[in-house]
């Protein structure tokens, strides 16, 4: 009577029927798939850290020494065991001053400009086979070891959720956090306007012979 394709169709087409009658029955008025996320998925997903004012940071906290022993354990084979980096794999310290050279060392001190940066990229991406995998404290840890190999903070440093926003990175004053280039040069006008019914167009680009001539072979386009 049918043919296997056309039983499969079928299959197919009273799954999805009961599908949709099980999610509509659930939430009528609604196109009858997906689930809502609970808030424990959402929290699964929202982990970011804030730089400049650490936003984001959970409890927890981490001493340089317990850094160098989760670090040693987990980091060195590729970062070096003080961060010098092994093989091609990046350095995490040094290259103070080197940003302006031929060959510049950009590395957690030379260049980045958040310590609460540090936490946040530890705790998403590494250690790079198994990401997301340490505990807050642990990713402390790596974070207070990491700043005190860049001689960034003291080797009493604590590392939680207050003390980062506070640490000064070295680099942090070479970012240019507005872009001072305007838009255009006009000037915003927010109060007190011109009447738009006064203004007048006094002059134009093509007035101005500053478009080109958009017809013709492009060889000898010429201003107008
Ligand atoms: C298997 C090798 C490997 C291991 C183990 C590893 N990393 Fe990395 N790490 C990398 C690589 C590769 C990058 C560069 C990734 C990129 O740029 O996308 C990196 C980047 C980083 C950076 C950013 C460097 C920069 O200036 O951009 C930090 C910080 C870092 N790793 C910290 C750690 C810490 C802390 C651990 C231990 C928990 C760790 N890594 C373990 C390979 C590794």
């Amino acid at each position: 009577m049918f043919n296997s394709r056309e039983r499969s169709l079928l299959l197919c087409l009273s799954l999805l029927a009961a599908a949709g009658t099980a999610a509509d029955a659930a939430e009528p008025g609604h196109y009858g798939y997906g689930v809502k996320a609970t808030p424990e998925q959402l929290a699964g997903w929202d982990i970011d850290a804030r730089g400049d004012d650490g936003v984001g940071l959970p409890a927890g906290q981490g001493t340089v020494q317990k850094g160098s022993e989760v670090f040693a354990d987990q980091c060195a084979a590729c970062h070096g065991t003080f961060g010098e980096g092994e093989g091609r794999f990046p350095k995490l310290a040094g290259g103070m001053g080197t940003l302006r050279d031929d060959r510049p060392e950009p590395t957690v001190g030379s260049y980045w400009p958040f310590a609460p940066t540090l936490w946040d990229y530890i705790n998403r991406a590494m250690p790079m086979p198994a990401p997301h995998t340490l505990s807050a404290d642990d990713v402390y840890a790596l974070t207070a070891y990491i700043l005190n190999l860049n001689d960034i903070v003291p080797n009493e440093f604590v590392a939680d959720r207050n003390s980062l926003p506070k640490v000064k990175m070295p680099n942090h004053d070479s970012f240019t956090w507005t872009d001072p280039r305007p838009d255009t040069m006009a000037k915003p006008c927010m109060s007190a306007c011109a009447d738009p019914a006064d203004i007048k167009i006094m002059s134009t680009a093509e007035g101005r012979n500053l478009t080109p001539r958009t017809t013709g072979p492009l060889d000898t386009m010429q201003p107008k």
